[in-house]
């Protein structure tokens, strides 16, 4: 069954797939997020999830997509370039991983932040000046006068990090996607810009899908938590469901993998062994070769079922 729509669903995903070639890099996904919810999204390297994000801002060209993603009434994968452009910023943002892409290299960071203010909001030269100095020290850059006048090879990766979560919660959009957005940054930064998007959840309900490996970040962050795996969502959770009774396999190794405070210096890290290689070609369960209670079942497709309240799992043996 697909995953239920939270009260009030600002975002509607009905079996996304994405393929680039032949390869399903996501494979049928389905899930809502809610007015003011944040839904974390989290797995392994390759198993999607920044293509998930891509494809509903669709900027993935070249890739066929399938599938269906409401928001506010339309169907983002249905609107043409034009329409799409109007929403991009205004209606859906996002942080991407890559910093590097996002940033023009040639206009100063200032100019970047006004214009993509213009695009959307009738502001005067001066309104839009002034809110790009207020949203630069809301991400926590100091002398943010100055720093509008910068390019980006000026900034460390860090402070570029902070122009461009500047820059996709410019226009207050209703939904933000955002792809690993404090990885690069110290912890403090990283805790300060984790409050700016905690207030901007509370304060304009923006709906947030936040993609990240670290599962402490999900823990404080998250209301609901999607894991994926091979382009297939595995599990799904409310946050505090997830961590107290995980069920899929993948879900319970994926949390043992979180160092522990009791635990000693020199005690190693278990990892999941084996390795998501190959994964999008298999038939059946893609995890079973790296699955400790695969069974004869595993050999078809295991869909999502709902095993209480909220709380959904892809696993012919889950208990
Ligand atoms: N433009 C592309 N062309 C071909 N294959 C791609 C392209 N972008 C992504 N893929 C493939 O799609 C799969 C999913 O990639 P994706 O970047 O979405 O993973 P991810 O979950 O975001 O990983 P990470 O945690 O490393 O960011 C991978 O197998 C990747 O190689
Ligand atoms: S369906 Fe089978 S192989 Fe897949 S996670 Fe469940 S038990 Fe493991
Ligand atoms: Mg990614």
């Amino acid at each position: 069954m697909n995953a239920p729509a939270p009260a009030l669903p600002l975002l509607e995903v009905e079996g996304l797939s994405v393929a680039f070639g032949r390869a399903l890099a996501v494979d049928g996904i389905s899930f809502a997020v809610a007015r003011g919810e944040t839904l974390g999204l989290v797995g392994e390297s390759g198993c999607g999830k920044s293509t998930t994000a891509l494809a509903l801002m669709r900027l993935l060209a070249g890739a066929r997509i399938a599938g269906a993603a409401r928001l506010g009434g339309d169907d983002l994968l249905a609107l043409d370039e034009g329409a799409m452009r109007e929403r991009r910023g205004a209606d859906i943002a996002m942080i991407f991983q890559d910093p590097g892409t996002a940033l023009h290299p040639m206009i100063r960071v200032g100019d970047q932040i006004v214009e993509a203010l213009h695009a959307h909001l009738p502001l005067s030269e001066r309104e839009a000046r002034e809110r790009a100095r207020a949203l630069l020290g809301k991400v926590g850059i100091a002398a943010p006068e100055e720093r509008l006048a910068a390019y980006p090879h000026e900034m460390s990766g860090g402070m570029c990090q902070r122009v461009m979560i500047a820059m996709a919660i410019a226009c207050s959009p209703r939904l933000l996607l955002a792809d690993e957005p404090t990885t690069a940054l110290d912890v403090t930064v990283q805790a300060q810009i984790l409050d700016v998007l905690r207030d901007l959840v509370t304060e304009t309900g923006m709906g947030v899908i936040l993609i990240t490996h670290d599962l402490g970040v999900v823990a404080g962050m998250t209301d609901r938590v999607a894991v994926m795996y091979a382009g297939r969502i595995v599990e799904l959770a409310p946050t505090v469901t997830l961590f107290a009774r995980p069920v899929h396999p993948y879900t319970s190794g994926l949390l043992d993998c979180i160092p522990r405070l009791d635990s000693g210096w020199d005690e190693p890290v278990p990892a999941i062994p084996g390795s998501v290689q190959g994964a999008m070609d298999l038939p059946g369960c893609r995890f079973a070769p790296r699955c400790p209670r695969a069974s004869a079942a595993c050999a078809e497709v295991p869909r999502l079922r709902e095993i209480e309240p909220g709380h959904l799992v892809a696993c012919w043996n889950a208990p």
